[in-house]
């Protein structure tokens, strides 16, 4: 495989399971070493633990990214062990699925509260490491003159479109692609890129959950709900989290230097806006 991210050093949070530990998989094998930020303590040592057979460096740190101490905490203990931060993929998520009418207020803030607010303030404490390690004089000639750093946001195909039984994760979602944006121009003298992912459906242990949610509110068996989605994808399957790996670690390297401020579905046609 390409070695197109060999000397970066890349957080993936949420990289325990699922989509974030394929990102994180595919970053070491393109050669980064790895911090696994992840609030679970078993998966996370897991995840690490596959990455260092990978021949890659791997630390692990308790995150909780809907707290901006924990976020902080995690900077620091990356640059103490690593040296730098260079990419930044902001996975971490959960979904809520339930009737409209039924939606609490804790609901409501526990989804906005790790999806939307985890990712700004993520993207906020990393973007501030990457700008500190830009020699100076290169800060003052306020024009960046190469890319200092690489960010990924985890929107959804949820956030292209309104969700009547999933309104709290929509609205993160939505919201994500244009937190993305702002991020992208406010990192722009630094040639930080900022550029998002939609997945479709992948299956994962949240699209378990989802669909037994779902197919219940259906009147469904279970896998009803997949099957209803997963029928509507043009390339006719569902994802994998290797194909949005792929997407993501394109997106990390030097072949997209000049992208920011984009959000790219990787779901095999579902939407195409
Ligand atoms: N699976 C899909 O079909 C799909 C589709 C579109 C978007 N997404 C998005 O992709 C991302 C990953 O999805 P997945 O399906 O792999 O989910 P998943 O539930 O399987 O994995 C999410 C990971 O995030 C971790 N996490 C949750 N809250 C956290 C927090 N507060 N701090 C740190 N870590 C936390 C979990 O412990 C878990 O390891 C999410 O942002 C999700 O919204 C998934």
């Amino acid at each position: 495989m390409d070695q197109r991210l060999s000397g970066k050093v890349a957080i993936v949070t949420g990289a325990g399971q699922g989509i974030g530990k394929a990102v994180a998989l595919r970053l070491a094998r393109e050669g980064a070493d790895l911090a696994v930020a992840e609030i679970n303590c078993e998966t996370r040592e897991v995840t690490a633990r596959e990455i260092q057979s990978l021949g890659r460096r791997a630390l692990t740190h308790p995150v909780n990214v809907g707290c901006l101490a924990e976020i902080q905490s995690l900077v620091d203990h990356v640059v103490a062990e690593l040296g730098h931060i260079d990419v930044l993929v902001n996975v971490a998520g959960i979904a809520r699925t339930q009737a409209f009418l039924e939606m609490t207020e804790e609901d409501w803030s526990r989804v906005i509260g790790t999806n939307l607010k985890g990712t700004v303030f993520c993207m906020q404490a990393v973007g501030r490491q990457m700008i500190r390690q830009i020699p100076p004089e290169v800060v003052a000639q306020g024009r960046a003159d190469r890319s200092y750093g690489k960010i990924v946001n985890f929107s959804s195909i949820s956030g292209r479109r309104g969700r009547s039984v999933q309104m709290a994760y929509a609205a993160s979602k939505a919201a994500i692609i244009s937190v993305t944006q702002s991020a992208a121009l406010a990192f722009s003298p630094y040639n930080i890129n900022v550029n998002a992912v939609c997945p479709g459906v992948i299956p994962t242990p949240m699209w378990d959950q989802i669909d037994r949610d779902r197919s219940r509110l259906m009147g469904a068996q279970p896998g009803g709900a997949l099957k209803a989605f997963v029928d509507k994808v043009p390339l006719q399957r569902a994802g994998t989290p290797e194909d949005v790996a792929a997407a993501v670690a394109f997106l990390c390297s030097s072949d997209a230097d000049y992208i920011t401020g984009q959000t790219l579905n990787v779901d095999g046609g579902f939407e195409m806006n």
